[in-house]
C-alpha cells in the first residue's frame, strides 16, 4: 500500500474556504466502515482524489466484492480516458481492507460510516468509534434517513458528528447532502462542505429531520409507486415507463428501488412514518413482504426486475410479469 505522506489537499484548490483550509491540509487518513453499496464508491472517490483508506467491514467477503468492483470502476474510467493505468494503480495502492474497527480507526481523520441502515447497528458502531477513534477525529455517517443528532447523542463528541450523504453510485453522482446534527459544530459543517468540493462534488447543507430533503421527497414517491403496484393499478413495466417517458426520470420508482435496495427503502421508510408519526409514510405491505422474503432487489438478484450478473437487460420478475390490465 501507498502510505500518502504529503497533504493531498492542494492549497491552490479554487473554491476552499480560508478558515478551514489549514484542517482539509491534515485530514490524510478516511477511514470508511462498511463496504457494500455505498462504502465501495466513497473508498473510490478518496483513493482516487489523494486520501489514504482504509476501508473497514465485519465480512471479509464484502471486502474483496468492494476492492474488485472499484477495480472493475476505475477500468471503466481507463476506457473512457478519464484516469490513466498509473493513476488507477495509484489510488487503488491507497485502499487498505480490514475486519477490525479499532485498527482501523486508530489513525483516522475523518471516519465515514456506511454500514446497513439500522438505528441499532449504528449506534452501536459510533460507540465503538468514539472510544476507539483519536479525539480530532470527525465521525460522519452516510445513513440515508437516521438522525444525525440521535445518533451523535451516544457520542462524547456530539460537535464532530455530522451527515455526508454520497449518492449512488458515488463515483458517478455529484450530490453530496451534508445533514447538521442540532450539536454540529459550524466548523465541522465548513470543513466538511469544502471537503466535498474538493473531490468534485455539489454539496448541500440541510437540517436534520427524517429523511433529510433528499429521501423525504424521493421514498414516499418509491413507496407510492409500490402501492400502485400492489393495488393492480398498472404493472412494472408501465408504471416505470410512465415516470421515465412521462416525468423525464432517468429510472422508474420501482428500478430505483431495486438498485438502492428495498431492504433499505423499507428502512427508510419506516423511519419517516416513526419520525412524523404520520400515516402517509407507512411502508406498503408488499415493499414489507418483499423485504421479509429476502428480496432486496439487484444486490440480492431479484425484486420488482431480475437480475443476472454479467446483464445489463431489465426482465421483470416473473412473479410481476401479468400486465394488470390482462387480469
Ligand atoms: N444504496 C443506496 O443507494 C444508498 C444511497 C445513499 C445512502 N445509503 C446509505 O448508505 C449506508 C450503506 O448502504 P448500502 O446500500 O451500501 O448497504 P449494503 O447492504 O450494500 O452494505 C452494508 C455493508 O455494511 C456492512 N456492515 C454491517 N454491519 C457492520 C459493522 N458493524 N461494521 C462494519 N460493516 C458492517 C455489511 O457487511 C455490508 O457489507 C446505509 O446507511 C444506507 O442508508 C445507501
Amino acid at each position: 500500500m501507498l502510505q500518502t505522506t504529503e497533504t493531498p489537499v492542494k492549497l491552490e484548490h479554487a473554491g476552499i474556504n480560508e478558515n478551514t483550509r489549514h484542517m482539509l491540509e491534515k485530514l490524510k487518513i478516511v477511514t470508511v466502515i462498511g463496504s457494500g453499496t455505498m462504502g465501495n464508491g466513497i473508498s473510490h472517490v478518496f483513493a482516487q482524489s489523494g486520501f489514504s483508506v482504509h476501508m473497514m467491514d465485519v465480512k471479509q467477503a464484502a471486502l474483496d466484492k468492494a476492492v474488485a468492483t472499484i477495480g472493475k470502476n476505475m477500468d471503466r474510467q481507463v476506457s473512457k480516458n478519464t484516469l490513466t493505468e498509473e493513476a488507477k494503480q495509484t489510488a487503488l495502492g491507497r485502499i487498505v481492507t480490514y475486519t477490525d474497527m479499532a485498527e482501523a480507526v486508530k489513525d483516522a481523520d475523518l471516519v465515514i460510516e456506511a454500514a446497513t441502515e439500522n438505528i441499532d447497528l449504528k449506534i452501536k458502531i459510533f460507540q465503538e468509534l468514539d472510544k476507539a477513534c483519536p479525539e480530532h477525529t470527525i465521525l460522519a455517517t452516510n445513513t440515508s434517513s437516521i438522525s444525525i443528532t440521535r445518533i451523535g447523542s451516544y457520542t462524547k463528541r456530539p460537535g464532530k458528528v455530522i451527515g455526508m450523504h454520497f449518492m449512488n453510485p458515488v463515483p458517478v453522482m455529484k450530490l453530496v447532502e451534508i445533514i447538521n446534527g442540532y450539536a454540529t459544530d459550524a466548523t465541522v459543517t465548513q470543513l466538511v462542505y469544502d471537503l466535498s468540493k474538493y473531490l468534485g462534488k455539489v454539496p448541500c447543507v440541510v437540517n436534520d429531520y427524517p429523511g433529510f430533503i433528499s429521501n423525504r421527497i424521493l421514498m414516499p414517491l418509491i413507496n407510492e409507486a409500490i402501492l400502485a403496484l400492489q393495488e393492480g393499478v398498472a404493472g412494472v413495466e408501465e408504471i416505470d415507463t410512465i415516470m421515465k417517458l412521462g416525468m423525464a426520470h432517468p429510472m422508474g420508482p420501482l428500478q430505483l428501488a431495486d438498485f438502492i435496495g428495498l431492504d433499505t427503502c423499507y428502512s427508510i421508510m419506516n423511519v419517516l412514518h416513526m419520525g412524523f408519526g404520520n400515516q402517509k409514510y407507512a411502508p406498503a405491505t408488499l415493499l414489507a413482504n418483499m423485504v421479509q422474503a429476502g428480496f432486496y432487489g439487484a444486490k440480492s438478484g431479484e425484486g420488482f426486475y431480475t437480475y443476472t450478473p454479467g446483464s445489463k437487460d431489465l426482465v421483470v420478475a416473473s412473479r410481476f410479469q401479468n400486465k394488470t390490465w390482462k387480469m
